[in-house]
């Protein structure tokens, strides 16, 4: 069982630090709720869900700090070479007519005490937003977590990234907590939180990381 310390819901933001909410939603109904946007047809043909091939790290690369560029989270951009380290299983991406256009990452813990899905990471290129691109990858990303064994699926979300929070709520995640990070400081005690969630999307640059102090935000 996962220890879970339940926040309160108060979405207002504070001053000395950056809240991110945590979301928890069930991989079956979320995967129902996706399906049902196209009222039970299939995802439309133009947009192709497939793995990400590690062979596409410059576009991944580029499409990652585009899509972060038009957001409100704190982040330091990916490098190609960071990106290169990633392991590419559960990072699905969204072509249109063979052009990235949107990623999602997910992570799966299976340990004897802990068993979840956390999607760690989702976007898509600000031009191509409001189309169903995220949906079609959060029925890709619910399928993988069904797939892998796992129902229970979190997701923390930057408080002020009201998009981001309205897609995930669409979804049938619903709040369960909070992580607060004080702002300027790299939290030795967050790296080693046993709360769901945060673990890629740290790798991946949204989370305050040593030698990053001079990024955009952090
Ligand atoms: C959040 C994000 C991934 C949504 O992608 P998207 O492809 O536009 O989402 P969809 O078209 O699948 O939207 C599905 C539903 O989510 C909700 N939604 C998504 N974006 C919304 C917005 N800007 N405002 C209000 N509701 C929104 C709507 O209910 C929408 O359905 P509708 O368009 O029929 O009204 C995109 O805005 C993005 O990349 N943001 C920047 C990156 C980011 O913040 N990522 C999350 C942090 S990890």
């Amino acid at each position: 069982m996962l220890t879970m310390a339940t926040g309160n819901s108060n979405f207002q933001p504070k001053t000395d630090v950056r809240s991110y909410l945590i979301l928890k939603a069930d991989a079956q109904e979320a995967l129902k709720l996706a399906e049902d946007r196209w009222t039970g047809k299939e995802t439309p043909t133009y947009i192709k869900i497939e793995n990400l091939d590690l062979n596409e790290v410059g576009e991944f690369t580029q499409l990652y700090n585009r899509c972060f560029l038009a957001a409100p989270d704190p982040f330091c951009a990916l490098t190609p070479d960071e990106a290169k380290k990633l392991d590419p299983e559960g990072i699905f991406v969204a072509k249109m007519a063979g052009t990235l256009v949107g990623f999602i990452a997910c992570f799966v813990e299976k340990k004897e005490d802990s068993n979840y899905g956390e999607i760690t990471g989702i976007g898509v290129h600000p031009a191509r937003r409001r189309r169903g691109i995220a949906t079609a990858l959060i029925k890709r990303a619910t399928t993988y977590f069904l797939k892998s064994g796992v129902e229970e699926v979190y997701c923390e979300v930057f408080e002020e990234n009201t998009p981001s929070l309205l897609l995930v709520m669409t979804y049938g995640f619903k709040q369960i907590g909070r992580r607060n990070i004080p702002i300027n400081t790299v939290s030795a005690k967050d790296e080693t939180s046993d709360l769901p969630g945060g673990k890629i999307m740290r790798r991946l640059g949204l989370r305050p990381r040593t030698g990053c102090e001079t990024c955009r935000d952090i």
